[in-house]
């Protein structure tokens, strides 16, 4: 069906037909499942990491954690690409041959600052538009790759202008989010020459652990390790490092905003945030290439509903509403309203309050219905969180501390 509003975007005067990229990972590891992704309508794909080294994987490699129907955060341990690099070469050069109008980018990997200047020489001559430097694999073998160099602002400055001295190409610096500050490597990829910033990669993680054999999962032989952690669970981590980035005042550049987005309205909120364009890996792991026609639609109905002409015209409004916790308003309360009609007797607002906030609901047993006491409620909000029913609890009255 045609979209109602035209979703295109450029970054680093790259033309994209819509925001929505595929990440470096297993869903683009090859020719076949990028052009099949192409056809479903992805504007373009950052190619699974490709170098001199070539990955021997652990198997299993995954694990996930479950919240109803659908994992809520995923585990790998997967490193780069396992294949031979001229055979890469060859499948992103076939790729741009066959998708002229696609943004075929090149995740590249080196070890030292010859290999990094030598894959941004290969991947500009086999045609691709744009390249990613992978600093940030949280489970490669070496100290010299992954996300240790991320954490490192000097090797990101190296290995950025490397890359620049290697192609002519945009650059984007790909960064972790296992560390404190993300500006300080962001800042060193700028100043080296980097041309745009990929974010986030993968969180380190340990998720479940076997009960029986003492063992984390994935097992493998007995053993398991640290590895990235992806998906919703990580969204808001993904969330505040943009904001963070974006509100630096020494930083310029754009960014590629990824981790964890499921549907419009997570791409919609990296959107307000600063991101230009928009990553997607394990929420096409779990459900396939046919998202990106739900995330198109989406945006396109909510650009409508909001009268916003193009993708740009939403990029970072929501900046200006995020501020340091110092500049808050602390001199209202918003006191809960409880609508009796929708509310279906549950209990839970009670017991939240009773238990985690400040035991100002009043719990009628005849009726099963709440009731405040304004004397004891601080308007924390916490019945409007854990109210099973959308609507039934909204903010109220508002009034001044001081009035108290
Ligand atoms: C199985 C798997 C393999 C990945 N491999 C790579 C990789 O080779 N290069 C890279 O830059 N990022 C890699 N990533 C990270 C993703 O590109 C992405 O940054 C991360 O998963 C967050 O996005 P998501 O929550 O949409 O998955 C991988 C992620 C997963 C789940
Ligand atoms: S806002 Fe907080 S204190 Fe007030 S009723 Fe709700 S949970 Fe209780
Ligand atoms: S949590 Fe909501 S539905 Fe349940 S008792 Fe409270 S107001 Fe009613």
């Amino acid at each position: 069906m045609p979209l109602i509003k035209d979703l295109s975007i450029e970054m680093n005067g790259v033309r994209c037909e819509n925001p929505f990229f595929l990440s470096s990972s297993p869903v683009s590891s090859n020719y076949e499942m990028c052009a099949r992704a192409f056809d479903a309508g992805w504007a373009g794909v950052v190619y699974k990491t490709i170098g001199f080294f070539i990955a021997n994987e652990v198997s299993p490699r995954f694990d996930h954690v479950r919240d109803g129907s659908g994992w809520s955060g995923f585990k790998n341990m997967e490193q780069i690409s396992d294949k031979p690099l001229e055979r890469n070469l060859e499948m992103l050069a076939r790729l741009k041959r066959d998708y002229p109008e696609k943004v075929v980018v090149a995740s590249i990997m080196g070890s030292n600052e010859q290999e990094w200047q030598e894959l941004a020489r290969l991947s500009e001559e086999a045609g691709v538009d744009i390249l990613e430097c992978n600093f940030s694999c949280p489970q490669m073998t070496s100290d010299a790759m992954g996300s240790d160099v991320g954490q490192n602002d000097d090797l990101v400055a190296r290995y950025t202008a490397a890359v620049k001295r290697g192609s002519s190409l945009p650059v984007w610096a790909k960064m972790t989010p296992n560390i404190g500050q993300m500006e300080i490597p962001a800042l060193a990829a700028q100043k080296a020459g980097a041309n745009g910033i990929a974010a986030i990669n993968t969180v380190k993680s340990l998720t479940g652990i076997d009960l029986n054999s003492f063992t984390p999962e994935p097992q493998i032989r007995g053993k398991s390790s640290i590895s990235g952690y992806s998906g919703r669970a990580i969204k808001p981590i993904a969330l505040r490092f943009i904001a963070q980035l974006m509100q630096h005042p020494e930083f310029r550049l754009p960014i590629s905003g990824q981790g964890g987005i499921y549907t419009w309205e997570d791409a919609v909120h990296f959107l307000l945030l600063g991101s230009r364009t928009l990553q997607v890996t394990t929420s096409v792991m779990e459900h396939g290439y046919r998202i990106v026609e739900d995330l198109k639609s989406g945006l396109s109905h909510y650009m409508q509903d909001k009268g916003f002409e193009r993708v740009e015209d939403m990029v970072g409004l929501s900046l200006q509403n995020t501020v340091a916790a110092e500049e808050l308003n602390r001199d209202r309360i918003i006191y809960p309203h409880f609508d009796h009609k929708s509310c279906i007797g549950c209990g839970q607002c009670h017991l939240s309050c009773q238990d985690g906030a400040h035991q100002a609901i009043h719990w009628d047993h005849q009726s099963r219905k709440p009731t405040l006491d304004k004397a004891k409620c601080p308007g924390c909000h916490l019945c409007l969180n854990v109210c099973p029913v959308a609507g039934c609890i909204t903010p109220g009255e508002v009034i001044s501390k001081q009035a108290c």
